[in-house]
């Protein structure tokens, strides 16, 4: 019997191995992010004047959980060589990495360029390109400068020719080395955390009002410097240029349940779409539902003008299909469990427009609260990317899990190997066009509000030691065993049951 008993769960997990997809499609690349603030340091050096984080970690270091700060980080601007071996280490084919605006630009305007920086992303440029790794550049990773919010940072409408004044300078200086560029990480975040919640720098906390102007100026910032980058650099320089919106995806908690699958759609419209829906839709603008909540609740509120409205003609028509590629930077799935106001909700915001109650109780543990594993809701993310935005090209821009900083790794190991997993199951079975892929993070770093007690890394940083050196965890040899072989790795190593 035992012996019937095993031989039947070895030929399930024979047929269960047989179907999973391991290998890329040729062609598919991988890289790996960072971002300025969270690496860089040399806060004050050579010119870099203060940003949001900055002012917030060094005037309200009760907010940042661990008290530390941006001050010295992973010291990557004195060390950037060392993490571009890293990079060399783990075979990318590129690296993502973030231009400090306040280092550029010092008053945030176009008036006085810091030669230093421009010196400083030259000489990271031509590193990378000594070690054929191809740069992937965001414009704005959070990191405004200080000068900028003391006008209303996101909430002022100058803000769109300030952002594109700077991006036509990247563009000018950058443009030859760099043939591909982000505009905006994460606009929901910028725009929710840091102007309608105090979650994220500037911690404004305009809840329902000033996020919203922050994302009618936002997407036009980002479509005033597409359409810069494809009118005057693209015919020149023949990069391509992309949003990276990110999720948390929204699925009902029962799949039976009709107003759960209905209110779920309601939350990604209100999380994706916000910044999705405008750009990779055919008919543009903010999602009708969103616009129609906002609109109700505003009334409710006794308003005589919704604290959203649609976009008019004119800029419906300039955002739309200002993005050569789907940017998605995803985590972790959260459950809709039913209509109402999420106990959390100020009133009025954002949480409260959507009019549904979500919970994270779901997949298994990270070092962060809001980041549970769950991998099917990836897949299921990702082919709802293909069916709402007409079969975009997705470029994967961020995804990665979080720990204590533990060399042995084995739950970041799982949990990309599941994740890729489903990535290849969508590529394969439903046609997503997924065609690279990029993990976060190279190395441990300031994770904003939770400082360095939340780490994501492939590499341990320890902030303790003027040096900061990085040491190798065994997520690193996955990383680099899957990317010299284009194939989900096998070894037995990688497994937790070794340990
Ligand atoms: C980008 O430029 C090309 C060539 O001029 C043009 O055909 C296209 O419509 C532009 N894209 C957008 C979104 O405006
Ligand atoms: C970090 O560096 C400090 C100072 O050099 C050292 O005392 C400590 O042992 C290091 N910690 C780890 C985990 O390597």
């Amino acid at each position: 019997m035992a012996m019937l008993t095993w031989t039947i769960i070895g030929l399930l997990a024979l047929c269960h191995s047989s179907i999973a997809y391991t290998k890329f499609p040729p062609g598919f690349t991988f890289g790996v992010a960072t971002a300025s603030h969270q690496i860089e340091g040399a806060w004050n050096v050579n010119g870099k004047s203060e940003n949001v984080w900055d002012r917030l970690s060094h005037t309200r270091p009760e907010m940042i959980a661990d008290g530390t700060n941006g001050d010295i980080a992973c010291d990557s601007y004195n060390r950037y060589l060392e993490d571009v071996e890293e990079l060399e280490y783990l075979g990318v084919d590129f690296y993502r990495f973030s231009l400090s605006w306040a280092r550029l630009l010092p008053t945030g305007r176009i008036d006085h360029v810091n030669p230093d920086g421009i010196r400083y992303y030259n000489d990271l440029l031509d590193a990378l390109a000594e070690k054929n790794i191809e740069p992937l550049v965001t414009l704005f990773h959070w990191d405004l400068p200080q000068t900028l919010q003391d006008l209303g940072g996101w909430t002022n409408p100058k803000m769109i020719d300030y952002f594109r004044d700077y991006a036509d300078l990247c563009f000018k200086e950058f443009g030859t080395k760099i043939k591909s560029w982000i505009t905006f990480n994460e606009p929901y975040e910028i725009c929710e955390d840091a102007y309608g919640d105090e979650k994220k720098a500037p911690a404004i906390n305009s809840h329902g009002v000033g996020n919203y102007l922050c994302s009618d100026n936002l997407l036009k910032a980002h479509a005033e410097s597409y359409h810069l980058y494809n009118e005057t650099y693209r015919p020149v320089q023949n990069g391509r240029i992309m949003i990276s919106i990110n999720s948390i995806w929204y699925e009902p908690s029962d799949p039976s349940n009709a107003e759960q699958v209905v209110l779920a759609e309601v939350a990604n419209q209100f999380k994706f779409g916000w910044f999705a829906h405008p750009i990779f839709t055919v008919e543009g603008g903010y999602p009708a539902v969103m616009v129609e909540n906002v609109a109700r609740q505003s009334a409710a509120e006794g308003l005589s003008k919704p604290r959203l409205e649609q976009f008019d003609d004119y800029w419906i028509q300039r955002i739309k299909g200002t993005s050569d590629f789907l940017g998605i930077n995803h985590y972790t799935t959260w459950l809709v469990t039913g209509a109402g106001v999420d106990p959390t909700a100020k009133s009025p915001s954002w949480l409260k427009d959507i009019g549904a109650v979500a919970t994270m109780e779901v997949g298994g543990d990270s070092a962060s609260e809001w980041l549970r594993v769950v991998p099917t809701g990836f897949a299921n993310l990702l082919r709802w990317c293909k069916s709402s935005y007409n079969d975009p090209p997705i470029y994967i821009t961020e995804n990665g899990f979080s720990d204590l900083g533990t060399l042995l790794d084995y739950d970041r190991i799982k949990y990309y190997n599941d994740y890729l997993s489903e990535i290849l199951n969508v590529i394969y079975d439903d046609g997503v066009n997924v065609l690279g892929y990029t993990a976060w993070t190279l190395m441990d770093n300031f994770e904003w509000r939770a400082g360095f007690s939340e780490r994501f890394g492939f590499y341990y940083v320890n902030i303790t030691d003027p040096e900061r050196p990085r040491t190798k965890k065994l997520s690193a040899d996955y990383y680099r065993d899957l990317i010299a072989n284009r194939e989900l790795p096998q070894d037995k190593r990688y497994k937790i049951s070794q340990k």
